[in-house]
């Protein structure tokens, strides 16, 4: 199927979104002047990350008219080993010695979770020059997802599934007991390109569902994403494709 790309491996799937980085990135760059993209948090896009630092990609694009923000994080400090930004920081940032002007985090060192999320949306409404009700277009939103169906910290059952007018939100997780700051939906599918990084066995179940079961965005909130004047396209690895009918 069109938006759907199967990889042997994560280091294929992470080369395929690397090059999808570069190539919407030029593009948005040529058109816009600057690439906005939102970054994925977890362990599957470090991979992504390290390679656009590497040789291969550094010289590819103009960073400095690329601006990074996150599509969620956690509610710990920048420096703790749980964030997003500290991952995304250590594997690729610093390696390109991005500007700090060119970095939008979720500024979690703000005592309470909903100060952050009130913070991370005037930050944006700024960025983006929004009038009342109007959400951000990032160029590229990098999603991954979790075994649970979850993307970004759109966890199932989570009252933030059903947000329609704010941009970021703090929730309480039960499952994870703590904090997440997200984005929300009405962002994510505003989006010019929105790409799916899916890799490992244990994803298998929540993908098919996601993909092929039926519509069930309370249980699987992935099936959420859908630009309203985008593209989507899901990477995955044969692994986590492994029970789809439909490559
Ligand atoms: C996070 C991510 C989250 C992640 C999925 C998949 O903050 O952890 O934004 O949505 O993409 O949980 O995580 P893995 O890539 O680690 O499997």
């Amino acid at each position: 199927m069109k938006n759907r790309k199967v990889f042997q491996d994560l280091s294929q799937l992470s080369r395929f979104a690397a090059e999808q980085f570069i190539t919407i990135g030029k593009r948005s760059i040529k058109s816009n002047g600057r690439f906005n993209v939102a970054l994925a948090g977890g362990t599957t896009p470090k991979n992504l990350y390290q390679l656009l630092a590497s040789e291969d990609f550094k010289i590819r694009i103009d960073w400095e008219k690329v601006f990074f923000f996150f599509g969620d994080e956690r509610d710990v400090s920048p420096m703790s080993d749980r964030s997003n930004f500290r991952m995304v920081n250590e594997n690729m940032l610093k390696t390109l010695k991005i500007p700090q002007s060119n970095i939008i985090r979720w500024r979690t060192e703000i005592i309470d979770a909903a100060g952050v999320a009130v913070a991370y949306e005037k930050t944006l409404r700024t960025y983006f020059e929004l009038e009342e009700g109007q959400f951000p277009r990032f160029d590229l939103f990098l999603l991954g997802m979790g075994a649970d169906g979850h993307t970004a910290s759109l966890f199932p059952q989570s009252g933030a599934l059903a947000e329609s007018k704010r941009i970021a939100v703090s929730i309480f997780v039960e499952k994870l007991d703590a904090n997440r700051l997200t984005l929300t939906f009405p962002v994510i599918n505003n989006s010019s390109n929105v790409l799916f990084l899916v890799a490992g066995e244990s994803k298998a179940e929540a993908l098919m569902e996601v993909l092929e079961g039926d519509s069930n965005p309370d249980k699987y909130p992935s099936q959420k994403v859908k630009p309203t004047q985008g593209k989507i396209i899901w990477a995955f690895d044969k692994d986590a494709g492994s029970l789809l009918k439909k490559k």
